[in-house]
């Protein structure tokens, strides 16, 4: 049963070959959104894996983890917190920085948003190289967060990300993967 709607979640998700660059496959979760049922199906997946674990917070990342982690938040009566790409959040804040492919990238969060001792779930929707995932990680750890666990809808395996988070300690759950 449990598989079958981990399977429903990722029968959903589009492969798009060749973007945005050529080689690359983009899995792409907005026609899980746009299907109800799909959609459902993912919330109550995490909903089911969350409501007994005595969490304070959701976070999510900057932009697709804002979608499934708002929802959950609500959905587990409790309050979210943006990762927020650099330079978006107007209070005082915190950044973490971590190399892409190319270049590099810059999470942020309000140094306020959560408290020391705080249990937090981490959202996003995809591990990839897991870079993002880690810097969302890092912040919360500096801001004294305790973060349960790191969840996204979708594992890249190939990429290496699940691997690096595991080492780091913190749980990662996620609902499928692609090779
Ligand atoms: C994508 C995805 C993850 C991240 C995963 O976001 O939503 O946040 O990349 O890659 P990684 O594991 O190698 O760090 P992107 O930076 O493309 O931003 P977007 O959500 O605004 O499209
Ligand atoms: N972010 C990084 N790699 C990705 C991929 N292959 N599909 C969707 N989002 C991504």
């Amino acid at each position: 049963m449990q598989n079958d709607l981990h399977d429903l979640v990722r029968r959903a998700i589009r492969s798009v070959p060749d973007w945005p660059k050529p080689g690359v496959t983009f899995r792409d979760i907005t026609p899980v959104l746009q299907d109800p049922r799909a959609f459902r199906v993912l919330i109550d997946l995490f909903v089911y894996r969350y409501m007994r674990q005595r969490l304070d917070l959701v976070a999510g990342i900057d932009a697709r983890g804002f979608i499934v982690g708002s929802v959950l938040a609500y959905e587990l009566n409790l309050g979210f917190v943006p990762v927020r790409k650099q330079g978006k959040l107007p209070s005082r804040t915190v950044s973490e920085s971590y190399v892409l492919e190319y270049g590099n990238a810059t999470v942020e969060m309000h140094a306020d948003a959560v408290r020391t001792g705080q249990r937090v779930l981490l959202v996003d929707d995809l591990i990839a190289t897991g870079g993002t995932m880690l810097a969302g990680i890092k912040l919360l750890q500096r801001l004294g967060a305790n973060v349960v666990e790191a969840a996204a809808v979708i594992d890249l395996p190939e990429l290496g990300g699940s691997r690096a988070i595991a080492a780091t300690g913190t749980p990662l759950y996620t609902v499928c993967q692609f090779g």
